[in-house]
C-alpha cells in the first residue's frame, strides 16, 4: 500500500476498529500491519454493538480520533426476524459512533454500507445521488443499513450547523462507503460455492441478479487510505470496475480455480443457470446491484492508491489463487 502519513490525526488517539473478525475487519487488520498508527481491534468480545451502553463505554475508554465501522448485522435471512437487534446494531450504533466523532476537531467516521438500500427502481448503476428505497421494498437487513446512512449523516449535519465558522478547516469528515458482493477472510459467496463445486456437487446459481463483486482487502486498503485523506465527506460507492451476474461470477470463478491450481479437479459442466424467481429464497434480494463508482474515482483521483483502479476480474482471480489450498 502507498504510504500513510496520518499527519492531521493527533497520534496519541488510536484510530479505533468495530468488526475485528469479519471479512473486511480481518483484512483492516492485514492492510494495518506496518502503519506507524496506533489502532485499536474490538471484536463482539468487547464491545457488543447491540448494546448502547457498551459502545459508551468503549468509546470513553479509547477517546478515538478516527472509526472505521467494519461491523454489522449482515444475516439477510435472519434479519427478517430479528428486526430489533438488525436495527441495534446497524442503524443506533453506527449513530453513537457518529454523534462521537462529529463534534470533533480532524475526527474521521468510515462505515460501510450496502447495494441494498436501493429495491430496483432503475436498470443501470446507480448513482449516490439517486433516490434510495422505498424503504418499505427494502429487505430489513437493507431498511437497517439505510437507517444508519440516515443517522450517520443527520449527525453530521448537525455538529456542522452549530459549530462555530472559524472550525469549519477542522471539521469532521464522514465516508459511507456503499459496496456490494463482499468477499474475504469468512464466509462468502464464492467460497461456499467453490467448495460446492469442489465436492462435485450440482450447482443452481442465479442469473438475472446483476452487481459487482468487491473484495474485502480492497476495501480495507481504502477504508485506511481514506481516513489518511482530505476529501469532502459523503457517500461513496465503492466498488470495482465492471459487473457481472452471479452465474458469471462462479464460473470465472472456477476457471479461475482451475487454472491456478494442478490438484483443481471441478469443472463448470456441473453448474447450471437458475432466475431468481425460479430459486427458493428466504428473503427478496435486488435484481440490481450496480453501483456506479465514479464519484470514488473522481474526488479521489489525486492520491496514488487510484491510480490503477481495479476491475472485479482481477480482484477474484487474485482471491481464489489465495483461498484454493483450503477448498
Ligand atoms: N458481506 C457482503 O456481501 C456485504 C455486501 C454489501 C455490504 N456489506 C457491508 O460491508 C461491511 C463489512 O461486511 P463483512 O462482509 O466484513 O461482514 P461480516 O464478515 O459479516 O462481519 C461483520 C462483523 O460484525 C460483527 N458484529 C455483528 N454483530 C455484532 C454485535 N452485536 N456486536 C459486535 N460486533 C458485531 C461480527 O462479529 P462476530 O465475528 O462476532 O460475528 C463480525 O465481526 C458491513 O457494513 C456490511 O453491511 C457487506
Amino acid at each position: 500500500m502507498p504510504y500513510l502519513s496520518f499527519e492531521l490525526l493527533d497520534h496519541s488517539r488510536p484510530i479505533l476498529v468495530f468488526g475485528r473478525d469479519g471479512q473486511v475487519g480481518r483484512a483492516l487488520q492485514v492492510a494495518s500491519k506496518n502503519l506507524k498508527v496506533p489502532l485499536v481491534f474490538l471484536c463482539r468480545a468487547d464491545c457488543d454493538l447491540a448494546s448502547e451502553t457498551s459502545i459508551i463505554e468503549a468509546l470513553n475508554q479509547y477517546q478515538p480520533q478516527a472509526i472505521i465501522n467494519a461491523a454489522a448485522y449482515t444475516d439477510v435471512d435472519k434479519a427478517e426476524s430479528e428486526y430489533d437487534l438488525a436495527f441495534a446494531v446497524n442503524a443506533k450504533a453506527p449513530e453513537l459512533m457518529a454523534r462521537y466523532i462529529a463534534n470533533m476537531a480532524h475526527g474521521i467516521f468510515v462505515h460501510y454500507s450496502t447495494d441494498y438500500v436501493f429495491a430496483d427502481t432503475k436498470q443501470g448503476p446507480y448513482l449516490e445521488t439517486d433516490s434510495v428505497g422505498p424503504f418499505d421494498n427494502l429487505n430489513i437487513y437493507g431498511q437497517s443499513k439505510l437507517d444508519g446512512e440516515r443517522a450517520i449523516e443527520e449527525a453530521f449535519n448537525l455538529a456542522r450547523d452549530f459549530g462555530h465558522d472559524s472550525y469549519a478547516d477542522k471539521c469532521a469528515r464522514y465516508y459511507i462507503l456503499r459496496t456490494s458482493w463482499v468477499y474475504g477472510d469468512g464466509d462468502n459467496f464464492i467460497l461456499k460455492m467453490l467448495r460446492m463445486a469442489n465436492q462435485h456437487k450440482n450447482l443452481k446459481v442465479i442469473v438475472d441478479q446483476v452487481g459487482a463483486p468487491t473484495s474485502a482487502k480492497w476495501l480495507a486498503e481504502l477504508g485506511l487510505q481514506i481516513v489518511d485523506s482530505r476529501v469532502q465527506s459523503g457517500i461513496y460507492h465503492a466498488v470495482p470496475d465492471g459487473e457481472t451476474s452471479l452465474y458469471n461470477l462462479i464460473i470465472f470463478a472456477i476457471q479461475s480455480a482451475m487454472s491456478s491450481s494442478q490438484e483443481i479437479k471441478f469443472t463448470t459442466n456441473n453448474v447450471s443457470q437458475v432466475l431468481a424467481v425460479d430459486y427458493p429464497l428466504l428473503t427478496k434480494r435486488p435484481y440490481n446491484s450496480r453501483l456506479s463508482n465514479n464519484k470514488l474515482k473522481n474526488n479521489f483521483s489525486k492520491i496514488a492508491f487510484f491510480a490503477k483502479y481495479p476491475c472485479w476480474q482481477e480482484q477474484v482471480e487474485e482471491y481464489v489463487k489465495n483461498i484454493c489450498h483450503t477448498l
